[in-house]
């Protein structure tokens, strides 16, 4: 199993690092399959498998409960988990409590938070605690309140450069990596140039050291609309809603179950049965 300063090994070489999320026990086995080389249990889980419609009622507990399954199907995985909206931000013991419990209940290898700023602390407490911690910065949606939606970040020199220097002070913090999310490709580029830990992009182009899709982003699940970052490289929708149309209309029509999915008795039995 990778470790944090593989990553970094990754970026000095020039191999790419391929992450996706995982929310429950058949996606992580089957990412893992597949080859990724890091998953990441998102607290976008809120969203595409629970139903809300942004990350802020995502609780440490919800957190727990998916890590543990992806932990399940992706045994030789590195996992990464969120800690969710005000997990962190209340006291320094509140957030080492919080980073515990993610990895002691829930097996994950490393956090991440999100946000420059006072989070920068919060990071250095952590890391010197011993919790792997992953940075996210751009568009952070614990923060869309604040943000006004969710909308590119950086796009004018001033938001650029404080983006460049909350990026290098997460890197002081201790952080291994750090997420770029919505930035200018140009933007991405200068901060993956600038840093020594990878940069994982999602819609930050083409130049950061890897690369995040949200699982089913990436593969149409249950998802309408995609933002403009996003490649659609499979479509399980069409597949489910045609399966499942299919299986009404056999039920219906009573053409399933065929014969080679009932069970018999023996001749002797039913005579026995019927009398
Ligand atoms: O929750 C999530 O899926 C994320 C990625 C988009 C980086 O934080
Ligand atoms: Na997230």
């Amino acid at each position: 199993m990778r470790q944090t300063t593989d990553f970094s090994k990754m970026k000095q070489s020039g191999e790419k690092i391929a992450m996706v999320t995982a929310y429950d026990f058949p996606q992580a086995k089957l990412a893992e399959q597949a080859g990724v080389d890091m998953l990441l249990v998102g607290d976008s889980l809120g969203m595409v498998v629970l139903g809300y419609d942004s990350t802020i009622p995502v609780t440490l507990q919800d957190m727990i409960h998916h890590t543990k399954a992806v932990k399940r199907g992706a045994k030789d995985t590195f996992i990464v988990s969120d800690l969710p909206f005000m997990t962190y931000h209340i006291s320094k013991e509140e957030a080492l409590r919080s980073a515990a419990t993610l990895m002691q209940e829930g097996g994950a290898h490393a956090v991440k938070v999100e946000g420059g700023g006072d989070v920068v602390n919060t990071i250095k407490s952590l890391t010197s605690a011993g919790v792997p911690v992953m940075a996210h910065l751009g568009l952070t949606p614990q923060a869309v309140g604040v943000l006004g939606g969710y909308k590119v970040q950086g796009k004018n020199a001033e938001a650029a450069n404080e983006l460049v220097s909350d990026a290098i002070e997460c890197q002081e913090a201790g952080a291994f990596a750090l997420v770029l999310e919505c930035i200018p490709k140009q933007l991405a580029s200068l901060v993956s140039s600038k840093l020594e830990i990878p940069t994982i992009g999602i819609g930050a182009g083409n130049e950061t050291d890897g690369q995040v899709l949200v699982y089913h982003d990436l593969l149409t699940f249950g998802v309408d609309r995609v933002p403009k970052f996003v490649k659609q490289y499979g479509d399980i929708n069409t597949l489910t809603k045609e399966s499942i149309q299919q299986y009404v209309a056999e039920v219906k029509n009573s053409s399933f179950p065929e014969e080679k999915h009932s069970f018999t008795m023996s001749d002797s039995e039913l005579e026995l049965l019927y009398g």
